[in-house]
């Protein structure tokens, strides 16, 4: 298994590029199984997700070709609607071909998602809303079977809590269902938007998306179209929080900073530089200390839960106690227990963790265990003393494209080894 060999201490200048955003890419792919044309997409980072997103189409009869920085999507002659759970398990995400395959094919089997490090993650508010669509919902042997043999009917559908995928989802297969759809109390992450712009560019009839409430008028085929994903304001959030904790001058480009808005005006309130453009964040040398603040994650657009490992590393190093509170995942502090070992003073109560700085970090070994809590840690090994080794980090590279390369090329001594077998 790789893992990361990190040296302390480095400082980091230079800029950055950002990726396209995963979490648009993935509902993106999924969507071109509402049509039999080819969908040309761009920008796709080149991360394991996407790769098992690509995995999950060609099961259904997709194939997709890459050729200089352009995915496009086509339809194979395989007809098969089943996503099996070997695919399923490793990304849950993969719930998003559901909607689209019942909508066009009007018949899907999905292996359930398993639980992940952070959290059960049901998906019943899916699977509820496919049957506000007049489709069939069964559990058969750990798969979801959906029916829908006479074509999805339109509703309206109010979601009990606010879910991206699950908004995602309904929207997909609500461009195909007679009649007009309206769903409220919608989630209003930029990816979803982006997906709104793909559908409407294939011939979807969309209205509201990046609101709470989403109209869509069903009509009866979608085509091709090209669409090229919105950048990644997570692993943005990220490189900026590396910036501030390591960095000597590093801009962050080809962003969409307003995308990141709560996150960037926590930083400003705990007293980090920060200079915004247009499509970029220039970090400075910090000088000063952060001061600590408390946050508390939600929907967007306040401060998204996938920054909250990042600056809970950030808040290691700032002067004074904040109180971090995740309140979108019951289980989300994966990190804490790995930043304690490397000398940071954090308590965890509940959904609140109480981080008191700042603390000398020492690098020491320590285990990736999802996404985001990966990124958490190897920001704090940036400015620990000493060696860090990181390991797992394949949690790492399903949701940042070559981030050892990036840190590299800004100065960080990060090294990606794999140690043979048996270690
Ligand atoms: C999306 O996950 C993102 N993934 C997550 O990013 C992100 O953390 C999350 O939204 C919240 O912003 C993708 O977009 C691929 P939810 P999703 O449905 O859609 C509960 C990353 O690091 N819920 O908005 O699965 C759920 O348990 C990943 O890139 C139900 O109870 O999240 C959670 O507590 C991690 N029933 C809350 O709602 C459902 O049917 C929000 O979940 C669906 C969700």
């Amino acid at each position: 298994m790789e893992k990361f060999r990190v040296r302390g201490g480095a400082r980091l200048l230079g800029t950055v590029q950002v990726s396209g955003a995963k979490n648009a890419a993935l509902p993106c792919l999924a969507a071109t199984l509402l049509t039999a044309e080819p969908v040309r997409l761009y920008g796709l980072p080149r991360v394991r997700d996407i790769v098992t997103m690509e995995k999950v189409l060609a099961t259904l009869g997709e194939s997709c070709q890459h050729e200089n920085g352009t995915t496009t999507v086509t339809v194979g002659a395989i007809e098969a609607a089943h996503a099996p759970y070997e695919l399923v398990r490793t990304m849950r995400a993969s719930v998003l071909v559901l909607g689209p395959l019942l909508a066009r094919r009007r018949h899907a089997r999905v292996a359930l998602p398993g639980g992940c490090a952070i959290g059960a993650r049901p998906i019943d508010l899916h699977l509820n809303g496919l049957v506000q669509l007049g489709a069939t919902v069964t559990v058969q042997r750990g798969d979801v079977v959906a029916q829908a043999p006479g074509g999805l009917r339109a509703a309206r559908i109010e979601f009990p809590r606010i879910t991206v995928t699950g908004t995602e989802n309904l929207l997909m297969a609500a461009t195909l269902a007679r009649g007009t759809t309206v769903l409220r109390n919608c989630a209003r992450e930029p990816e979803v938007v982006d997906l709104a712009q793909l559908l409407t560019a294939m011939g979807a009839r969309i209205d509201g998306a990046g609101t709470d409430t989403i109209v869509v008028e069903g009509v009866g085929e979608l085509g091709g179209a090209s669409h090229r994903v919105i950048p990644d304001r997570i692993e943005a959030g990220t490189y900026v929080a590396a910036a501030i904790l390591a960095g000597n001058g590093v801009r962050v480009q080809g962003c969409i900073p307003e995308h990141l808005t709560a996150f960037l005006d926590t930083l400003r309130a705990a007293g980090a530089r920060l200079e915004v453009e247009s499509d970029s964040i220039f970090v400075p040398g910090q000088g000063e200390r952060l001061r600590a603040v408390s946050v508390t994650t939600a929907e967007y657009p306040a401060f998204a839960t996938d920054l909250q490992a990042q600056f809970l590393t950030l808040m290691t190093q700032a002067e004074g106690e904040s109180a971090i509170t995740e309140a979108i995942f019951e289980n989300r502090f994966q990190h804490v227990l790995e930043l304690k070992r490397m000398g940071a003073h954090i308590e965890v109560a509940g959904r609140c963790a109480r981080v008191t700085g700042p603390s000398r970090l020492e690098g020491t070994a320590v285990m990736a265990s999802d996404l985001r809590a990966s990124a958490a840690l190897v920001l704090a090994a940036l400015v620990a003393e000493g060696e860090t080794i990181v390991d797992r980090i394949y949690h790492l590279d399903r949701g940042y494209e070559r981030m050892d390369d990036k840190l590299r090329a800004l100065g960080a001594r990060v090294e990606r080894y794999n140690p043979g077998p048996y270690q």
